[in-house]
């Protein structure tokens, strides 16, 4: 796939998209991050990766070319962020289809242990699977990075307070607990958490609410 980083500045989340892109096209209106970004690219011998001098309201890039816009930690700087929105929107072209973050953004979870075992290991293995969010939403996640455990704390009535951990509660491959909270992790839903009132059967069987 090829991504245009809109708003690059030195390029560390270029160089990391390169790894599994086709190209990456990056995007500064600073002359000094260009020239630093593409030394940097150079020095550390990535190949697929472009540096263009451009403004994020005009970028120097043909519409329908590019399979991601991305931009992070950069729209606060545009003078009219709805243009640079509608450049994002101008460059990836009018087929809403082709607009795949998910191919972008997959998550695969491997057992430590069992995944190392040849034929059988990746029986265990977790997707990849598409995913939502990036390192600066709300659901927080990166191709290296996402959280193994969610919490919402009610500090006024504990009994409304919601947790999920990330595939489950046992870390035994057989047991039924192993993975039976993915999906809600994948799509955030929670499970009530029971302070004052446990109610041994829901609280076993984790039943989604
Ligand atoms: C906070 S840095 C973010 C760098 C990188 N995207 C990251 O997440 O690490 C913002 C970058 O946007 C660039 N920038 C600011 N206004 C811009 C504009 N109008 N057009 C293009 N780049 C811009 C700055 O030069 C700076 O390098």
């Amino acid at each position: 796939m090829v991504i245009a980083d809109l708003g690059a500045g030195e390029g560390t989340v270029s160089q990391l998209m390169a790894q599994r892109a086709k190209k990456v096209i990056a995007i500064d209106n600073s002359e000094k991050m260009v020239e630093f970004g593409t030394e940097l690219a150079r020095k550390h011998g990535i190949g697929n990766m472009e540096y263009r001098l451009g403004d994020l309201e005009d970028v120097p890039i043909r519409s329908g070319t590019v399979d991601l816009a991305f931009l992070s930690q950069a729209l606060h700087h545009a003078r009219h962020p709805n243009r640079a929105v509608e450049e994002a929107r101008r460059m990836q072209g009018p087929d809403l289809t082709r607009w795949q973050y998910g191919a972008y953004l997959r998550i695969a979870v491997d057992n430590p242990v069992i995944h190392q075992v040849p034929l059988v290991g990746k029986y265990f293995d977790i997707g990849p699977v598409p995913m939502s969010g990036a390192s600066s939403t709300v659901k927080q996640t990166t191709r290296t990075l996402a959280p193994s455990m969610r919490m919402d704390a009610d500090l006024g009535d504990w009994d409304r307070s919601l947790l999920n951990v990330q595939i489950g509660q046992s870390g035994q491959i057989f047991s039924s607990h192993y993975k039976d909270q993915w999906w809600a992790w994948y799509y955030a839903r929670s499970f009530p958490m029971q302070y004052r009132h446990v109610e041994v059967k829901s609280t076993l069987e984790f039943v989604a609410k």
